[in-house]
């Protein structure tokens, strides 16, 4: 009798009563997904619209308390003005269709990002989105948009910088809960688990501050074919690891 024994599935279970508090996810491989298919990248970013809402109704069935999703970076705006704006089209799409069956999905959305770059119409609707979901109990679901960890620092130490200079206050009595209530996240708790699809093993700017102790877990699975069971895969993989902090 082998003592090992190899399955073809590995081990998926995983503890309900116990799951990570806060999941964020990057949504990576629309384009190569589109690609694959030979459709316009457009198409994948359609079709990864689908699966976020897919994720985060899920998110919300199962009990986890936060969700927070890199949708367009501060470097995006690099990419041809008809991907961009193809994004932002698919975006107020998205907004709309979520405002129709807001009552329906009762999913709590806030928005991380300087919003200033976007057209008033698309801000207005994110603000419409944000008010009427406020008291919704459940998950809350963050969608980062325009967001750069970096940039998100930045404005942190600017805030700190002018409020210190008006209240001329010693700069060594600066601390980390001075930055982190000056970020977009300021009163959600840092990340358990990132998850990124698509096979990229790097973070591109999400959530610096907030990962210092965050558990990554990567996949090679581009994030229009990731489904529920990705994400159960994700948190049984998160479940297993030991979390120390720095302690024994
Ligand atoms: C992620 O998918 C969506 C955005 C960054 C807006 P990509 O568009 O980056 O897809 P790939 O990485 O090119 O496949
Ligand atoms: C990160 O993906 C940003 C989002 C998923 C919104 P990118 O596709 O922009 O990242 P890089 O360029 O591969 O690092
Ligand atoms: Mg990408």
């Amino acid at each position: 009798m082998p003592i090992f024994q190899k399955t073809s599935q590995p081990d998926h279970s995983v503890d309900f009563a116990n799951l990570p508090r806060h999941v964020a996810i990057i949504m990576d491989g629309n384009g190569r997904w589109a690609k694959k298919r030979g459709l316009p990248r457009t198409a994948g970013h359609a079709a990864g619209a689908e699966t976020f809402r897919t994720i985060a109704t899920y998110c919300k069935e199962i009990g986890l308390d936060y969700l927070t999703v890199y949708a367009f970076s501060t470097e995006n705006w690099k990419r041809p003005q008809d991907e961009v704006n193809a994004i932002m089209g698919l975006l107020k799409k998205y907004l709309l269709e979520s405002i129709e069956k807001m009552e329906r999905d009762r999913v709590k959305m806030a928005f991380f990002g300087d919003l200033s770059p976007l057209t008033p119409e698309l801000r207005a609707l994110c603000q419409r989105t944000q008010e009427i979901s406020k008291n919704y109990e459940g998950c809350q679901v963050n969608i980062c948009l325009n967001y750069g960890g970096r940039d998100e620092i930045t404005r942190a130490v600017r805030g700190i910088a002018a409020d210190w200079l008006k209240e001329g206050r010693d700069p060594a009595s600066i601390t980390e809960q001075d930055i982190t209530s000056r970020l977009f996240s300021a009163g959600v708790p840092d990340p358990d688990l990132i998850i990124r699809p698509s096979g990229e093993i790097r973070t591109s700017n999400f959530l610096l501050w907030q990962s210092a102790y965050s558990e990554y877990y990567f996949t090679d699975v581009l994030w229009p074919d990731f489904t529920k069971e990705e994400l159960i895969k994700a948190i049984g993989a998160f479940q297993k690891r030991s979390r120390r902090f720095g302690g024994v």
